[in-house]
């Protein structure tokens, strides 16, 4: 038997989904407009949650495997894009909220307290599965962690905490399966199972950490002028000696306690150093336009939560949150702290003139072909 036709409104739902924005009351009637509004863009802003969820499982699922298909890759690119596309979508959305005055979210805030935006299951699961450390996390004020603040008020469970509960256990993270899979890279041609692969990276950094010394004592002449006294000069010396330092403990990962991590760590970090210096080789099209969309991801990301906070800071000012933090310098902190791929964007602090490489090895394994005469 055929199918009935299908109309817009049954496969979209749209009565189901017009009948959501009343809040606690039963209908919409009695609420103003700025009310109806705020239901509304909290309510897209989930649902953008949940599509930002779904891309974000099949990257990881898709880095997590090994080894990653390189065919593959541009599919991982496409949905970071679209990451990319709904963190921005979020984020406009403030600016539809503050259509609204201070006096007009009064009048129906206290309605709310002190349920809060931090009690956002699916924004936590997000973080989590990016790759968000707990230790990272800033604290909300009092004693109560995060997961408190996801339970019901007599403190069980509720369906948020079961949620956050479930997504912790959901290994690998984004930022571990992206770890394992540039921990693979091919450096000066050689992966980590080839004999040597240890001595070969280790000649690079050498190599790369020489050039960087080498440019930083250009920009300290560049940086020379007859205005500077004394004491400039010697700031700016400790400058660029501080940037060798820098970089040379970063490239060794000095900061990493356990010599196997170590090792592993800074073959990582040589791996993006490795993908941004030679990015035009053929092989590494596609790894250079994923660490460029890692990039974009978490740029996105960040950006949404400080124009969430810039949004607050004109709706409310920097009075306490309903949720019980301090407000706008919470939100601040989280736009400032909450990285998962600090080593992404920590190499873009070494990274050198093209014409200051060291000379790239192995260029036929790269699909570079030399010109042979
Ligand atoms: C008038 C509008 C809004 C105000 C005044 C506001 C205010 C705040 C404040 C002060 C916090 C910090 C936690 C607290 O103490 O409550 C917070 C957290 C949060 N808000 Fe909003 N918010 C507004 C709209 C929105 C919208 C439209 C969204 C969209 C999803 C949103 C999502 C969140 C999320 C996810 C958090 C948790 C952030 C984190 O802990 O990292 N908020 N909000």
């Amino acid at each position: 038997m055929a199918r009935p036709p299908t109309t817009y409104w049954e496969y979209i739902r749209v009565e189901d989904l017009l009948k959501l924005q009343s809040g606690l009351a039963e209908t919409e009637e009695g609420l103003s407009n700025d009310e109806v509004l705020f239901i509304t863009i909290h309510q897209i802003d989930e649902l953008w949650f949940k599509l930002l969820l779904r891309e974000l499982i099949s990257i990881r699922d898709l880095f997590a495997q090994s080894p990653v298909p390189e065919q593959s890759l541009s599919e991982g690119v496409r949905g970071m894009r679209r990451m990319v596309g709904l963190f921005h979508q979020v984020a406009q959305h403030f600016a539809l909220m503050e259509t609204m005055t201070t006096r007009d979210y009064l009048a129906f805030r206290d309605k709310l307290s002190p349920a809060s935006g931090f009690q956002s299951a699916q924004l936590r699961e997000i973080e989590i599965l990016m790759g968000l450390e707990s230790k990272l996390r800033v604290p909300l004020g009092g004693e109560s962690t995060y997961m408190d603040a996801l339970k019901n008020h007599d403190g069980s469970d509720s369906p948020a905490s079961r949620r956050v509960s479930r997504r912790l256990e959901d290994r690998p993270t984004l930022a571990e399966a992206v770890d394992a899979w540039l921990w693979r890279t091919p450096i000066q041609g050689s992966t980590p199972q080839d004999e040597g692969d240890a001595e070969v990276v280790r000649g690079f950094l050498d190599a790369y950490l020489a050039q960087h010394a080498a440019e930083t004592q250009r920009s300290r002449r560049f940086a020379e002028h007859e205005g500077l006294d004394d004491e400039d000069r010697a700031r700016l010396d400790r400058r660029y000696e501080d940037e060798r330092r820098r970089a040379r403990e970063f490239l060794l990962a000095e900061d990493v306690e356990d010599a196997e991590e170590r090792a592993r760590r800074s073959r990582i970090r040589a791996a993006l150093v490795f993908i941004e210096s030679y990015r035009e080789l053929p092989l590494l099209a596609w790894p250079r336009e994923v660490v460029d969309a890692i990039v974009a991801m978490e740029q996105a990301s960040l950006i949404f939560r400080q124009r969430h906070a810039r949004m607050v800071e004109r709706v409310i000012g920097r009075r306490p949150g309903t949720g019980g933090s301090s407000g706008v310098d919470y939100l601040d902190k989280t736009a400032l702290t909450y990285r998962v791929f600090e080593d992404v964007w920590a190499v873009r602090r070494l990274q050198l003139r093209r014409d200051a490489l060291p000379p790239l090895e192995q260029a036929r394994f790269y699909g570079l072909v030399a010109d042979e005469g």
